[in-house]
């Protein structure tokens, strides 16, 4: 993936986050994904009154992406922290997320953990998720 790319993601995702829905923990999230064809996705966190109903901004990014009929995706890009500042530490992607992108990534997806546009990490979803479950196992 080209540099100029990363950084354009990383900038998208940074903007999502000024939409996150967080009145509950303070905590703000933004994720951009790209698919395949060059498609962006923004997704950002949406809490919940009833906590377990809240869902995490690369979820939201992702059921987008694949409710519009996307299923390849070259790379995430997620950069968080509390509401209102700039993200002092990179924003990991949860467990479930993980999960939920290996469902559709193939292992080279790159995941670009952001404190700001000069400033991100770059891993594959592999190295986040080593033994993915998937479909294969149960078909
Ligand atoms: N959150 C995300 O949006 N993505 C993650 O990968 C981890 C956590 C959100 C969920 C919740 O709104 C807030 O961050 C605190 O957990």
């Amino acid at each position: 993936m080209k540099e100029d790319v990363k950084r354009l993601l990383v900038r998208e995702a940074i903007q999502a986050r000024e939409k996150a829905y967080a009145p509950y923990s303070g905590y703000t999230v933004g994720a951009a994904l790209i698919s395949k064809d060059g498609a962006i996705y923004h997704g950002c966190n949406i809490e919940n009154a009833s906590f377990g109903a809240t869902n995490c901004a690369e979820r939201t990014a992702l059921f987008k992406a694949v409710s519009e009929g996307e299923r390849e995706f070259k790379a995430i890009a997620i950069s968080g922290g509390l509401k209102g500042k700039a993200a002092t530490e990179y924003a990991y992607p949860c467990g479930i997320c993980r999960q939920a992108l290996s469902e559709f990534a193939t292992k080279d997806l790159v995941v670009l953990v952001a404190k700001s546009e000069e400033d991100f990490k770059e891993y594959r979803l592999e190295q986040l998720l080593p033994y993915a479950f998937g479909g294969e196992s149960i078909n």
